[in-house]
């Protein structure tokens, strides 16, 4: 799984505990009843992942109408059986024989290990009780608490499709850690102080690393890709200065958010900014990229809002709605409409 992530991102950077030696032991070794897989809040994971999870059915995926398609456009055989399907979908079909502890079932999909780094070492020591989240970590768990980790391992299968594959048929991604993590959905409970905005933003910037990555690659670069990344630039520069992190490098903005004590009133400001922002889709800027700056700040509005008073989110409801109705087709466009949209949402606020 390593190599997979590895492959798929340009900035993912391994935990020092990501030992290139440990081996993955499956998902049903963690699926005990006195481990993750019994009743109750904090012993069901495996439970929650295995009936509800999306990850779970990535690898049957493979196997529907669409992904044949796909393969076929793409002309690469059986998609179940390529590599540069399984990468994503079905991380165990391609774990060498010397890191698997046991024979490893590909139709887990994307599994614990998958995220959480392989278990071999940790198996053992993780569960004793006076075992600190700095023991886990050093034990060989992938720190998720901490937002940049975890948002570098969702964007290694988030954000970046190569472009072949785009052209044959398969969807688009956009990366959005706060609502998406929700989705999938969480079986965890944040510590205390977590702020969904402050995932938003942290996650927002590895995509804007990640995107900027391929829109310089030759084999990579799309008119796509570069107004995709121009649009994260944009996004992700001004809230990162609302929210008092200065800078323009995608990767160090993402630590520093992810370093920071997040209180209410960066939220604040943030939405604040960005629902200020109408003037942006109004300067002269290539539509295919204000497209792209809307289709990202719709996201970001609906994200800001959930970590706001719930009385301010009921009371920009229609005007929210509107504006995702108006970003929803990148071709079709039009600035100046949304650009008179976003005042009445600010006025609103
Ligand atoms: C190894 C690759 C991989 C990793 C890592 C990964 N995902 Fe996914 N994710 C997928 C694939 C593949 C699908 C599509 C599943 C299907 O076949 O329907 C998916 C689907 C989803 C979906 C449903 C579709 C969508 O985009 O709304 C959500 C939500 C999601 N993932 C969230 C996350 C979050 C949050 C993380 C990080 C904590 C994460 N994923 C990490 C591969 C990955
Ligand atoms: C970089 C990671 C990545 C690679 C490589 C990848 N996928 Fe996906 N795929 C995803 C994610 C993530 C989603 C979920 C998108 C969403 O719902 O927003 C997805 C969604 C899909 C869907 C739509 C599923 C649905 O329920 O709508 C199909 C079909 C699919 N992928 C097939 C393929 C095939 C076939 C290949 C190889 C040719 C492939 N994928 C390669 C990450 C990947
Ligand atoms: C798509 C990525 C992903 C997959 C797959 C995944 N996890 Fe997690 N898991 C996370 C994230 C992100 C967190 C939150 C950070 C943390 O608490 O470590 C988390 C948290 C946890 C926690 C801590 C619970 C808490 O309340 O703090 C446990 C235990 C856990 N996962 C077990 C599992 C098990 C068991 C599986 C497989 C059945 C699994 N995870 C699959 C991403 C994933």
């Amino acid at each position: 799984m390593l190599c997979a992530l590895g492959m798929a991102s340009g900035g993912l950077r391994l935990d020092a505990a990501d030992s290139a030696l440990a081996r993955f032991v499956g998902a049903p070794g963690c699926s005990s009843s006195s481990c993750h897989g019994g009743a109750g809040e904090k012993r069901s994971q495996w439970v929650r992942w295995n009936l509800g999870d999306v990850h779970r059915r990535a690898n049957t995926t493979l196997s529907v109408a669409r992904s044949i398609q796909i393969a076929a456009a793409a002309r690469i055989g059986d998609p179940a059986s390529s590599p540069r399907c399984t990468v994503c979908h079905a991380p165990f079909a391609d774990v060498p024989a010397a890191l698997r502890l046991n024979p490893l079932d590909r139709t887990d999909g994307v599994s614990c290990e998958t995220c959480h780094a392989p278990a071999e070492p940790y198996l053992r020591p993780h569960w004793r009780p006076d075992f600190t989240r700095a023991d886990r970590t050093a034990s060989g768990l992938r720190d998720l608490e901490n937002l940049y980790v975890r948002a570098n391992v969702c964007v290694a299968c988030h954000e970046n499709v190569d472009r072949g594959l785009i052209a044959a048929g398969h969807p688009e991604l956009i990366f959005e850690l706060d609502g998406q993590a929700l989705s999938e959905p969480k079986h965890w409970q944040e510590p205390g102080g977590f702020s969904g905005a402050q995932a938003w933003l942290v996650g927002q910037a590895v995509a804007w690393r990640e995107v900027a990555w391929y829109a310089g690659r030759e084999d990579q670069k799309t008119d796509r890709a570069i107004d995709r990344a121009a649009g994260l630039g944009w996004i992700v520069v001004k809230a990162a200065a609302a929210a008092g992190v200065r800078g323009a490098d995608a990767d160090a903005v993402a630590r520093s958010v992810a370093g920071l004590t997040w209180r209410a009133e960066q939220t604040d400001a943030v939405l604040r900014a960005l629902a200020g922002s109408a003037a942006d889709f109004r300067d002269g800027t290539p539509k295919s990229i204000q497209a792209r700056r809307a289709e990202r700040v719709v996201l970001a509005l609906d994200r800001l809002l959930s970590a706001s008073p719930p009385e301010m989110e009921k009371r920009v409801e229609t005007e929210l709605k509107e504006l995702f109705r108006l970003a929803q087709s990148p071709p079709d466009f039009v600035p100046a409409e949304f650009a008179a949209s976003m005042e009445k949402f600010a006025a609103r606020l």
